[in-house]
């Protein structure tokens, strides 16, 4: 078998062709006579596609029957592709099964929460854990990798399709027995169990292990670590599907690389996607944006972290969209140029493929009012103009390819396990959304022209100057001893309300919150301080806060208070601190809600840290400045953010694409533009400006 990293990235199929981005979509032909399929191919090539994932959702027309099989369309397309020098990201096709099998095999469909059977007639109508499913998806799979082995369109294999997301979480019987398995396996005694679910509470002792379930409706809040375990439960089950599969073709195509399309986006947190990576040769991701206004910076966020799931490794936009979506509440098109940006801004995090849902609009189906390359409009239109612009674009940015996004100084974690214990019922508030809260941290980096890496709680953090860590609430001893090391080898931190709670069976650290972190920022906090929906407090420097307070008390006299409650409860006491150790680290606390207002107090927390903006001040907030580099070279995108042009006075650095900068080395970023300007490594291209 070829070693895990070489088998990391797509290849084109004949080895010895230069670098290049890989630039395609999803590609649907069973939804379309084979007369289209050659306006395709062609469409294709004038708009510079080199990959297109094929047979996502083609089981039934694959496998018709139980014992009837139908290849033959899909040889017809994959030579045809192959002919036109197209590669094929193929499908393992499992990601929808047909209504005959859902017919025969009832037993197989998802249960939900409050008992009910989901039916067959959209898509991922399976229970993860199903046995029965299993067999059929992994014959199929058997199948498709037996056919296709030796394809030479063949680049790399597409497991399934979004894993989970629509279900994710199952509550049949077949997911009860999968639980206890898992539970047995993670705590080996009924008596560990009982302990981690301090099932002494409302009487919940578990005598056997039969007696446990997933947690189904019930009369009142479920157990809190029965919540908790059933939702990393639910993201490893999913896991095991995605290896089953991986097994498969790995034995019959030791070669061929493997991926599976993840959702870093949004509020997607059913799969704790940093726990995949491992299993597949290369991450892919999909991403669509919500209308508002931190649209760009959440697709922003989502590249980053995507760039730290791969650690650092290039990584495959599997999908996102040329313009309006179906499913929102109402589906606002793109407007020029967002097009472009948006894809640009997922190359300037790692991206080294760009691509959509889907080639060609559906003119029926679920999907017929989701934008594609070929719109309904068809060729003549600004849509595909704007695609084939791309095409010529990525083909510009060719150098660009194989090198890794620059580290920034700055990290953000992000903690799948916060996300989840924070979100359950049964909490101080309901109305804290984890993501919302570390997305504010960010767009706050991005005001400030800031470069910031989004990291998980594995991350190693020693070689950063500044740490933002906001509501860590899970905080295990050994995170807090990596957290306190950080700080007191020099490094930055600032953590906010609802911190250091709990370990990772949900269980308070006791003695007065932020628990883990008490010492290590040198407060107690007797009580939470939530606030009403409609509440706010005001800070003693002008700044106004919601969603939360806490009453803190300083513990430490190397604490400072950085500004109190003006009003409210609290009113008097200390709102933010920081406590600067002796040997140069600091650990800073805030303990409300600022939102768009974090900006400033995060300018002060940087200062104090050293770290600056290596932007020129005139285009901080309106540019994000994002750094990919080889070694040799440093590539700078510079996104422009805004509805306006911004002007650079002194840029060095030559223009890979986008703007270059005139004799006098001015530059100006028309709006919503990007411009990615090659300097040597370690040469920021406003040497004469910052
Ligand atoms: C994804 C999915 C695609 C398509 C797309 C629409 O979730 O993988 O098949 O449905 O969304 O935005």
């Amino acid at each position: 078998m070829t070693p895990a990293s070489e088998r990391r990235w797509l290849r084109t199929p004949s080895d010895d062709r230069p670098a290049r981005f890989a630039y395609g979509a999803d590609y649907n032909p069973e939804q379309w006579p084979r007369e289209v399929w050659k306006e395709d191919v062609r469409l294709m090539r004038e708009a510079g596609v080199t990959v297109v994932s094929v047979a996502i959702f083609s089981w039934a027309r694959l496998q018709p029957a139980e014992d009837r099989w139908d290849f033959g369309w899909l040889d017809e397309v994959l030579d045809l592709l192959h002919s036109n020098g197209i590669a094929v990201d193929l499908a393992t096709a499992t990601a929808s099964p047909p209504p005959w099998l859902t017919t025969l095999h009832p037993e197989i469909l998802p249960v939900t929460r409050t008992g009910e059977t989901l039916s067959q007639g959209a898509r991922q109508h399976w229970r993860p854990t199903s046995p029965v499913f299993r067999e059929y998806a992994l014959r199929l799979v058997e199948a498709m990798a037996s056919r296709y082995a030796d394809h030479p369109a063949l680049v790399a294999w597409h497991i399934s399709n979004e894993l989970g997301c629509h279900n994710i979480y199952d509550y049949s019987d077949d997911a009860a027995r999968a639980f206890r398995d898992w539970l047995r396996t993670r705590y080996g005694t009924l008596d560990e169990l009982n302990r981690a679910w301090a099932t002494s509470f409302w009487s919940q002792y578990y005598g056997e292990w039969e007696q446990i379930q997933p947690p189904r409706l019930a009369a009142s809040h479920a157990n809190p670590t029965q919540q908790l375990d059933f939702k990393r439960f639910s993201s490893d089950a999913l896991k095991d599907y995605l290896r089953a599969e991986r097994d498969v073709l790995r034995r019959i195509t030791p070669d061929v690389p493997v991926t599976t399309n993840f959702m870093v986006m949004g509020e997607t947190k059913g799969m704790n996607y940093p726990d995949w990576a491992d299993e597949i040769d290369f991450v892919s991701n999909d991403h669509y944006t919500h209308p508002g206004p931190q649209r760009l910076d959440e697709l922003s966020f989502s590249a980053a972290l995507t760039h730290s799931i791969a650690h650092g490794n290039p990584w495959f936009l599997m999908e996102h969209s040329t313009s309006a979506v179906n499913w929102q509440t109402v589906n606002v098109a793109k407007t020029p140029g967002e097009l472009a940006r948006d894809s640009l801004l997922h190359v300037a995090h790692g991206a080294d493929a760009v691509c959509f849902f889907q080639w060609r609009q559906s003119a029926a189906g679920a999907e017929k009012y989701h934008s594609a390359m070929v719109p309904h409009a068809g060729a003549d239109s600004e849509v595909f103009r704007g695609v084939a612009a791309l095409g010529r674009t990525l083909h510009e940015l060719t150098p660009v390819t194989g090198s890794v996004r620059q580290p920034a100084r700055a990290a953000l974690v992000y903690d799948w396990d916060s996300w989840w214990a924070v979100e359950r019922d049964s909490q101080p508030t309901s109305l804290l959304r984890y993501r919302q809260e570390a997305l504010d941290w960010y767009s706050a980096f991005l005001a400030l022209g800031v470069r910031v890496d989004v990291v998980t709680t594995a991350a190693d953090l020693t070689g950063y100057d500044f740490v933002a860590a906001p509501v860590l609430h899970v905080v295990p001893k050994d995170l807090a001893g990596r957290l306190d090391a950080y700080v007191r080898g020099g490094g930055h931190l600032v953590t906010t309300y609802y911190s250091g709670v709990v370990d990772e069976n949900d269980h308070v650290h006791l003695g007065g919150y932020p628990g883990a972190l008490r010492e290590l920022l040198g407060i107690r906090i007797e009580e939470f301080g939530p606030l009403l929906e409609d509440a706010e407090v005001r800070l003693d420097n002008g700044l106004t806060g919601t969603l939360w307070t806490d009453r803190i008390d300083l513990t430490d006299p190397e604490v400072t208070v950085l500004a109190r409650y003006g009003t409210g409860d609290q009113a008097g006491r200390p709102a933010l601190t920081r406590r600067v150790l002796a040997d140069g680290g600091s650990a800073s606390y805030v303990s409300t809600r600022l939102g768009t207002q974090l900006s400033g107090v995060l300018a002060t927390l940087l200062d104090g840290a050293g770290v600056v903006s290596e932007l020129p001040a005139g285009a901080r907030g309106r540019v994000e400045a994002t750094v990919r580099t080889d070694g040799s070279h440093a590539y700078w995108f510079l996104v422009n953010r805004t509805d306006e042009s911004v002007a650079f006075d002194a840029v060095d650095g030559e223009a890979l694409t986008g703007p270059a900068p005139d004799a006098r080395g001015g530059l100006v970023l028309p709006a919503r533009e990007v411009a990615v300007l090659r300097v040597e490594a370690g040469a920021t291209p406003f040497g004469r400006d910052a």
